[in-house]
């Protein structure tokens, strides 16, 4: 990072917040016990519904004293509506260990707060850099909207690497004065022109120091990739014996595990016996197809069991499978299946049935 970037940013950041900032009831305080209780309902809920019960609680349970000798019952239903309890439980839990621990004090260090029922690195963050003034970073979902756009990041931020570099921007950021200040312009910013829609970046006091406005789509930033969802199946894998060989497949290229070899292998499929489910597949009819097992598989987004079914076909009969997913078939000896490469599930199944050691086990 340019290091005449860091004061300039600080300086625009803190200018604009001083002029534009909204008039929140949490900021005509620096009482920790009160900025924890707003940070506590600002998280996952918005502005707007937090200052009623804001307010209320505030009424109610004035001191962490009056709160720590709560009724629960009570302390629940100044919470009803906001979601998520177990902050509350958490906050009067807390509360109990200051009364206990500190003496009635608010910890002031981030091991002690670390230590309390319900508090993160974020809320230490805020409490530290809000209430008492330190030079602390915090980093929350604004946040990170705000700086992978400033600083065009398009690592994934839900990968544990990216939110290090993002904590370790905004440690780099923050000022040794009004540390509080700069935190929340930063959030106030994210709440309020660097939003996830469409940024208003024409009138963002940091628009000509921002990465992403001069060199990218701001909208697009935070990546965040979504994780695979696995599917789970129950298949079919079937050796189709002849005369000592079995039928293999060469999968087709653009199919999973394109261009290797198996025996013929599907995914899905809920029948209730072999010999239905090799007919509708394979169209080949074998009144001796048997059950011998299962072979587990994973691969790509899959993740399941092939039954494995043997079908030994009578000599005489002609076969002609129908298989979409082959490129190419042939008919193989055990001894031979070590000039093919296999799909993983395939070269289990020969491992489980011992066939690859010539005698045929099945
Ligand atoms: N979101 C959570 N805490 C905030 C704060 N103190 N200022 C602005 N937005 C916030």
């Amino acid at each position: 990072m340019k290091k005449k970037l860091i004061p300039e940013i600080q300086q625009s950041l803190l200018r604009w917040y001083q002029k534009e900032k909204r008039d929140l009831p949490w900021r005509k305080t620096k009482d920790p016990y009160s900025i924890w209780i707003s940070e506590i309902m600002l998280q996952q809920t918005q502005v707007d519904t937090v200052i009623p019960y804001y307010n209320r609680w505030m009424k109610k349970f004035p001191t962490i004293q009056k709160l720590a000798k709560a009724n629960e019952d009570v302390v629940l239903k100044h919470w009803e509506g906001l979601g998520y309890y177990s902050r509350a439980r958490n906050i009067q839990r807390a509360a109990k260990t200051v009364e206990k621990d500190f003496g009635g004090r608010f910890p002031k260090t981030r091991e002690d707060l670390l230590s309390l029922p319900g508090i993160g690195l974020y809320t230490v963050g805020a409490i530290l850099s809000i209430a008492y003034n330190k030079s602390v970073p915090l980093v929350d979902g604004n946040v990170i909207r705000v700086l992978t756009r400033i600083f065009n990041i398009h690592d994934d931020v839900l990968k544990e690497d990216t939110k290090k570099k993002i904590w370790s921007i905004a440690g780099e950021l923050v000022p040794e004065k009004k540390a509080g200040d700069f935190n929340q312009s930063l959030m106030e910013l994210g709440a309020t022109l660097c939003t996830p829609g469409t940024p208003l970046c024409l009138i963002c006091p940091v628009n000509s120091l921002c990465k992403g406005f001069k060199e990218s789509t701001p909208s697009l930033l935070p990546v965040k990739k979504k994780k695979m969802e696995i599917e789970k199946f129950l298949g079919w894998m079937f050796l189709i014996e002849k005369d000592g060989h079995f039928l293999l497949q060469k999968r087709k290229k653009g199919t999973v595990m394109g261009g290797l070899w198996e025996f013929p292998s599907f995914r899905e499929g809920i029948y209730d016996h072999p010999k239905l489910a090799l007919k509708a597949k394979t169209k080949i009819l074998c009144p001796k197809a048997e059950l011998k097992g299962t072979v587990p598989a994973a691969f790509t987004k899959y993740r399941g069991l092939f039954q494995l079914t043997h079908c030994p076909m009578s000599k005489s009969k002609s076969i002609k499978p129908v298989l979409e997913e082959a490129e190419e078939t042939a008919w193989a000896k055990p001894k031979d299946f070590k000039k093919y490469t296999f799909s993983a599930p395939t070269r289990k199944a020969v491992e489980k049935l011992s066939l690859s050691d010539s005698r045929n086990k099945i």
